[in-house]
């Protein structure tokens, strides 16, 4: 018998720090698109994992490779080889389109991966006329490390934990003369999420990204993409720049769909970046271990074999066409919906916490952002079905706020 929701709450609050704001439910199972807790009951998850659980909670390939990897080798240091990392750089970078000579390096999480990307940007520019200054999206989202929290254009995740890492510039999405403006002789790289996530599913369209990789390339910079809520088919293609048609960047990084749910995270970048990282420049112990790499071997080879990348096309436009509705249904409540693929969102006039907690307690899991912000990730295998439930759900609850 599992414990209680009530009594891990319990342990919760006296035993954990408290920088989270959880829902008091003690998740203990979850198959597709479904999560139960500890009393039985049964929720429909529009946000598994806030995007972790690309392919639904526990998809059956990455479950076999990890069960069948269990009973062989947990773990070796990144002294040695093997060969499910040496398969996933190959099959990971033959994804990508449009970078030259790309190779891959794995850590265990977003926040990582954004801090080897501004790591091997500044190594590249030590070589390139000591460049070292970052452009980076206001209401961006790149992570909780020091690095990545300095590229997080949110003043208020940043004000009490200055100071920060120098040489960030912070710039509006979509205004091609700003991120002109914004550079000088020692800026290194433009840092942008292709579609910004923690943001509130803001897009950048392929002219900004079109403007961007041509000033990086007037000034010598690279043009970094961070992918870690965005990619690994969440758009509809690998990679959200591809859905956007814009311009490959010269390093890109992933992490939470990636392992399918087991922690990994990944930075790609073309060669003559690549070759920056020599050794002694940068590590991770638990980095891409045996168990990272079967996992997320198995999700590609999932989402290749169940033909996932145009079904989540299809059941975006779907998920995006009911939000619409629910705007034209609640125009004084509902201010705007959009989203690309299957990140969508829908921003609201009223407090989203209100309406996220009605849900829930009406068996679905939404989450807010931005304070008015609903965000919506399903996974790739959701069905129609289960889209028009969560839209009826949340029908009903915005007609009770
Ligand atoms: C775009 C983006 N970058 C980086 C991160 C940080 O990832 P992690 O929480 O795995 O460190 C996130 C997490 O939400 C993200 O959305």
């Amino acid at each position: 018998m599992p414990m209680s929701s009530k009594e891990v709450a319990d342990l919760y609050a006296k035993h954990l720090t408290g920088n989270y704001g959880r829902a008091p439910l003690n998740i203990v199972r979850g198959a597709g698109s479904h999560v139960w807790d500890a009393e039985g009951r049964k929720y429909l998850d529009l946000l598994p994992g806030i995007g972790v659980n690309g392919l639904g909670h526990c998809p059956p390939r990455v479950v076999e490779a990890l069960r069948k990897q269990l009973g062989e080798i947990l773990h070796i240091h990144n002294n040695y080889m093997w060969e499910s990392q040496a398969l996933l750089a190959k099959e990971l970078t033959a994804k990508t389109t449009g970078i030259d000579a790309p190779r891959a390096f794995f850590c265990n999480s977003g926040s990582e991966a954004t801090e080897v990307s501004l790591k091997i940007a500044r190594l590249w520019g030590k070589q390139h006329g000591g460049k070292w200054k970052f452009i980076t999206l206001l209401d961006g989202f790149h992570g909780r490390t020091y690095g990545a929290i300095s590229a997080t254009g949110q003043p208020g995740l940043q004000k009490d934990i200055e100071p920060l890492l120098p040489g960030f510039t912070y710039v509006p999405i979509n205004d091609a003369a700003a991120l002109e403006k914004a550079f000088d002789a020692e800026t290194v790289a433009f840092v942008a999420e292709p579609v910004q996530g923690e943001g509130g599913i803001n897009s950048c369209t392929r002219e900004y990204l079109q403007a961007a990789r041509a000033i990086c390339d007037k000034h010598g910079a690279l043009l970094l993409y961070d992918e870690v809520q965005c990619g690994m088919g969440r758009t509809g293609d690998y990679f959200a720049y591809q859905t956007l048609g814009a311009p490959a960047p010269d390093v890109l990084w992933l992490a939470k769909a990636l392992g399918g749910g087991f922690p990994i995270g990944g930075m790609i970048a073309k060669g003559s970046v690549a070759e920056c990282l020599v050794p002694g420049t940068h590590g991770s112990t638990f980095g891409g271990n045996h168990l990272a790499c079967v996992a997320a071997r198995a999700v590609i080879a999932t989402i290749d074999a169940d033909k996932l990348l145009p079904r989540a096309k299809t059941a975006g436009a779907r998920l995006r066409s009911g939000l619409r509705a629910l705007q034209e249904r609640f125009p004084k409540k509902v201010k705007a919906a959009r989203g690309v693929g299957l990140m969508a969102a829908l921003e609201l006039t009223i407090p989203a916490a209100d309406v996220v907690a009605r849900c829930r307690e009406a068996g679905l899991l939404i989450n807010g952002t931005h304070q008015t912000v609903l965000r919506f990730l399903p996974a790739m295998t959701i069905s129609d079905a289960e889209i028009d439930e969560g839209l009826a759900i949340l029908g009903k609850v915005l007609g009770e706020v």
